[in-house]
């Protein structure tokens, strides 16, 4: 299968949202220069810019910069002015004239993404900022009129969750873009797999586990003068407004790819997990393990870790009446065996160029006036992620009911200022964590 052949076969595949957004594209007029609903000319530039110029980031941007013809990075932002220029200095080095960024386009601090917002010289923005800013980010972006690509996870909690359906509308009802960083939903041998699920090779799906289970993460110390705020989102992986502990930051990859195979999010989640080896003051947990029942009493045994020295193991396997899929994380292609154990099918597939597809399907629904809008269903899978976390932190079983409808958590900070003071952190304990 050809890359081109890719996103129809994955749209066919997907809930359909970018077909209602083509349809409902005329709609409204966006303020972005790509408006939906006509064809653009592809010689025309489309003016890239990037809040969040950190690792991600910058790898999003240079996949979008190799991938794509007729585009330009022109603007960016991050809380800390040196990312910006080292990402702009790399991309130069590497993409010549299409990167464009002077001083005066480079923003820094906590309110910087908004200068990027305000800009009307920004078609399209890519957002890698930490976890627990992607609502914010998303749904001001969108209502700016600008086109959107985000970083997984979506959300870390209920009100998060909420943000992301009204940009997702939002979007919607303007005719721009959102697609999200969920590069598997774009790979070929996820794809293909599947696929071959969807037409009964394994039979009906009764059972799946799914596991992330990696080494260690980084961890940075507080550094001299760094208030609360500045020490949080400088080591932002340890804290749960940010990140959302490890299930939501790093594992809601294959909880995304379990939804996709059962077909939308679980009904409950129940499980546990624990902390043995994170530093003082980080409030992650190091390991979960949480049962998903997904609809028709289909049970997902879903487990994620981080503690180095321990056995790696990334990757769904679902089982069926007929034969397992077995679908490896980053390029371990995709097996489907008999019940006896015999290879019916196989497929390779590459995560660098899943990571690249993203950014040309989404240039490529802008050209086309049909926007891709795919966040609804990476709020669901991160917010599916949140509810095992959840699970765990509270010892209680938790509906989808619960965490999509009635929780009240809210974990982003009120009045989030620079130099400001923030709690101290601490972890969650089972049966003294409340469920909210
Ligand atoms: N799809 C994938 O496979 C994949 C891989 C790695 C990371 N990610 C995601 O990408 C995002 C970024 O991760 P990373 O590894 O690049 O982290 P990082 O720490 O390398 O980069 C984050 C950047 O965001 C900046 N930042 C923090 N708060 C900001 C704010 N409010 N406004 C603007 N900039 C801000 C930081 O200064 C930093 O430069 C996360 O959501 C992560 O989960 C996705």
């Amino acid at each position: 299968m050809s890359n081109q052949d890719q996103p129809n076969r994955r749209t066919a595949l997907r809930s359909g949202a970018a077909v209602s957004a083509s349809l409902l594209a005329a709609a409204a007029a966006p303020r972005g220069v790509y408006a939906a609903g006509q064809s653009e000319d592809p010689n025309r530039v489309i003016r890239l810019a990037l809040i969040g110029c950190g690792g991600r980031g910058t790898g999003a941007i240079n996949d979008s910069l190799t991938i794509n013809d007729n585009v330009k990075l022109v603007a960016m932002a991050d809380v800390d002015l040196q990312k910006c220029k080292n990402t702009a200095a790399g991309m130069s080095q590497q993409h010549g004239d299409k990167v464009d960024v002077g001083e005066d386009k480079m923003h820094a601090g906590l309110e910087a993404y908004k200068k990027v917002l305000e800009d009307p010289d920004v078609d399209v923005v890519l957002i890698a900022s930490p976890p627990g800013f992607h609502p914010l980010h998303t749904l001001e972006a969108v209502k700016a009129g600008k086109h959107v690509f985000v970083e997984k996870p979506s959300c870390v909690d209920h009100a998060g969750y909420e943000t992301c359906l009204e940009a997702h509308d939002k979007a919607v009802e303007n005719g721009t873009a959102i697609v999200t960083g969920t590069q598997y939903r774009r790979q070929t041998n996820y794809v293909g797999a599947i696929e071959k699920i969807r037409e009964g090779m394994i039979g009906d799906i009764v059972s799946a586990t799914s596991r992330y289970c990696s080494n260690g993460i980084w961890f940075k110390n507080r550094k001299e003068g760094m208030s609360d705020v500045q020490y949080q989102i400088y080591n932002w992986m340890h804290f749960t407004w940010l990140a959302g502990d490890q299930i939501c930051e790093q594992a809601v990859h294959n909880i995304d790819v379990m939804n996709w195979v059962m077909g939308g999010a679980p009904e409950t989640a129940y499980g546990g997990g624990g902390r043995f080896t994170r530093p003082e003051g980080s409030e992650m947990w190091d390991s979960m393990a949480i049962d998903y029942v997904y609809p028709g009493n289909r049970v997902l045994s879903f487990m994620c870790r981080q503690i180095p020295g321990t056995k790696t193991d990334n990757g769904n396997v679902i089982y069926g009446t007929k034969g397992i899929a077995t679908i490896h994380a980053g390029s371990g292609g995709s097996t489907i065996t008999d019940r006896d154990g015999k290879e019916i099918w196989s497929m390779k597939g590459s995560i660098a160029a899943a990571y690249k597809q993203e950014h040309k399907d989404l240039i490529d629904s802008i050209r086309s006036g049909k926007p891709i809008v795919e966040l609804r269903e990476t709020a669901e899978s991160s917010l599916t992620a949140a509810m095992g976390r959840l699970a765990a932190y509270t010892g209680q079983r938790v509906t989808w009911d619960f965490v999509s409808k009635e929780s009240n958590l809210d974990l982003f900070p009120k009045n989030l200022k620079w130099e400001g003071s923030l709690p101290e952190p601490s972890y969650a304990i089972p049966g003294k964590t409340k469920l909210t």
